[in-house]
């Protein structure tokens, strides 16, 4: 939702309008990394506001990425008491994982408290794509790529075409993997349906994210633009955010 830049930044702890505006006037204020003018209007759920380079944070909603390391679970709360993908986040709000990923596997995870956007994302409908690199122990044949990517029966029924690319073969052999379904443990039942225990197993992309210029183990805040490109993935031209679609 739009609001006076001025208003926003009074609403985060700027002080008052006044002084808000005198900080915009400084050129202290940049909107998505460009210096703000007097009564621009922003959206700090899809925008990036920042004063004096410091990014400030909507009470709203908010999207987090991380690239989760080996080790984390993908529950809010576990029982053994072992690090989970929502410590990992610098935020006070409740946020939580879009999906999962198994403890041993590494890569993007999106985090959240936007519930449409997940239940979205999350739907088989859909189709939202997620890329895997996948070590497989043993030499991974062209036909057994083939067999991947047509579909192999797991118990809970055959999975759906999807694109497998094999990067290189040797004592353990490299994958590429694209999904448009998401269940779970998917990637493991697959190999393992046709023979191969996985080694490591990696989520590289997830939609239109990428973990370009992310190690394992950073977090970082969706930018506006990347928000978008999300939305637009599940909701196309229905985005009910999108500027000019408020209510
Ligand atoms: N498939 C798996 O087997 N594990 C994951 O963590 C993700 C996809």
């Amino acid at each position: 939702m739009s609001e006076r830049l001025q208003r926003a930044l009074a609403s985060a702890g700027f002080g008052s309008r006044r002084s808000c505006e005198e900080l915009i006037r400084a050129g202290r204020v940049a909107v998505d990394g460009v210096p703000a003018t007097l009564g621009m209007s922003v959206d700090l759920i899809t925008q990036t506001v920042t004063v004096d380079e410091r990014e400030i944070v909507s009470e709203g909603i908010e999207y987090w990425l991380l690239n989760k390391p080996a080790g984390v679970v993908s529950t809010a709360d576990d029982p053994q008491g072992r690090r989970t993908v929502v410590d990992c986040v610098p935020t006070e709000t409740r946020v939580f994982p879009v999906g999962r990923l198994d403890a041993a596997t590494t890569g993007l995870l999106l985090i959240t408290n936007d519930g449409a956007l997940a239940h979205r994302l999350l739907h088989p409908s859909y189709g939202v794509e997620k890329e895997y690199e996948v070590i497989a122990r043993g030499r991974v044949t062209e036909a057994t790529a083939r067999r991947l990517s047509e579909g192999v029966e797991l118990e809970d029924g055959v999975t759906a075409p999807a694109d497998v690319h094999l990067v290189s073969v040797g004592r353990n052999s490299v994958l590429r993997l694209t999904l448009h379904e998401g269940r779970n443990r998917q990637v493991r039942r697959m190999l393992e349906a046709v023979g191969h225990s996985v080694v490591s197993l990696h989520r590289g992309r997830f939609g239109p994210l990428t973990d370009d210029g992310m190690f394992v183990g950073a977090v970082r805040r969706l930018r506006g633009p990347e928000i978008e490109n999300l939305k637009r993935a599940v909701y196309g031209d229905d985005d009910p955010h999108a500027k000019g679609n408020e209510a």
